[in-house]
């Protein structure tokens, strides 16, 4: 759903009272939209280059664009070797996804140049700076195999990949047969960089969406869209193997893409449900690396009902990505 510059406008004059009175409640001073290339619909997630702003994000066509301000959209890469422009170019068919593809997770290695993708129906792969076709490097794990990747990020100190297959069972045109049946065989994996192994570190999630690693390395986070929490899996320590509760529904519901802050600090795109109806308003929650939540915005103004993907902060600016959106929220104060 695309909100109109006039909307947006009065919906700006409304926050900045709100911010006047609550003081503690930052980045909401102005609000303004990249719209995708006309043809394309539904950035789920970005991966930002670390100078000049430039950033990648996956369409619904199958194709991953990169943007870079101030010219814009190029096309950059694709994830099935199948993909052409007459089948897949500017498609919102979701049968044509085991065809064409869907970029779902991404992460930017700035040394090496390289983004990684968590596609819904290619598995993970990789691909270089000259994009094109990327390189496909895991379709299973552990003899099964790669259903319904979704989330992903790069361990920063080690390069290794985290991410998520959110079930074993449904693909992503199945996603509502999966919540009528209350799937819960997600996993949580790791890639090794070093010896291009993949292991999964947690199985039976409830439709497992988002990772993140901590800044330190010594846990990664996992979204249970369906579950409606966000799980703890410990890296290193006396606990490493194991995982806790990190934050439960009592805060949120829906958790997608949990991304990140330069502080080490975490925002989670995710929802909550309107008081006394069944209805969901889509939210940005940040949160410290203790699970504790220091914001909880509600982007009601900007989006109505429409859920978000991903909240992604980078230099001052916040941006936002949904998979039902045409556009990439940019939030500056
Ligand atoms: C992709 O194309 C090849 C040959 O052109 C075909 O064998 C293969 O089945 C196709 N894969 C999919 C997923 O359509
Ligand atoms: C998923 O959807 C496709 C197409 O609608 C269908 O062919 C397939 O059987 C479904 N799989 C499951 C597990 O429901
Ligand atoms: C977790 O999933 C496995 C299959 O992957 C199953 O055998 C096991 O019973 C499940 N455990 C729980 C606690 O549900
Ligand atoms: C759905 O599955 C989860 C476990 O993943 C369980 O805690 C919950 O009670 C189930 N909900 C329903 C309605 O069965």
């Amino acid at each position: 759903m695309a909100v109109s510059p006039s909307t947006v406008v009065a919906m700006a004059s409304i926050l900045s009272i709100f911010v006047f009175c609550f003081p503690t409640i930052v980045h909401s001073a102005s609000f303004r939209q990249i719209f995708l290339p006309p043809t394309d619909f539904g950035p789920e997630s970005l991966a930002f280059e670390p100078l000049g702003g430039a950033f990648y994000t996956g369409a619904n066509d199958g194709h991953i664009l990169r943007y870079q301000p101030p010219t814009g959209w190029t096309n950059f890469a694709i994830t099935s070797p199948n993909w052409s422009a007459t089948f897949c170019g500017g498609t919102t068919d979701p049968d044509k996804g085991p065809i064409c593809g869907r970029p779902m997770g991404l992460a930017y290695n700035p040394t090496k140049r390289l983004l990684y993708i968590a596609d819904a129906y290619y598995g993970l792969l990789v691909a270089d700076s000259n994009g094109r076709l990327a390189k496909q490097i895991a379709t299973g794990a552990e003899g099964q195999p790669l259903i319904a990747c979704n989330g992903l990020d790069m361990d920063p100190n080690t390069g290794n990949i985290y991410f998520t297959d959110a079930s074993a069972v449904y693909d992503l045109r199945n996603s509502s047969k999966a919540a009528l049946a209350n799937d819960s065989t997600g996993r949580l994996l790791k890639y090794d960089v070093g010896t291009n192994q993949v292991t999964v570190l947690l199985r039976n999630l409830s439709v497992a969406v988002g990772a993140a690693v901590s800044k330190d390395g010594r846990f990664v986070l996992v979204s249970e869209f369906l579950g409606n929490r966000i799980r703890r899996y410990w890296l290193t320590g006396q606990n490493a193997g194991t995982s806790d509760i990190f934050l439960s529904s009592i805060n949120i519901v829906r958790p997608n893409n949990i991304k990140r802050t330069a502080l080490g600090d975490f925002w989670i795109a995710a929802a909550t449900v309107i008081q006394g109806t069944q209805a969901l308003v889509p939210i940005r929650v940040r949160v410290d690396a203790f699970g504790r939540i220091s914001e909880t915005v509600s982007l009601e103004a900007q989006y109505g009902s429409t859920l978000i993907s991903e909240v992604q902060e980078s230099g001052l600016a916040l941006y936002v990505s949904s998979r039902n959106a045409g556009f990439i929220g940019v939030f500056t104060p």
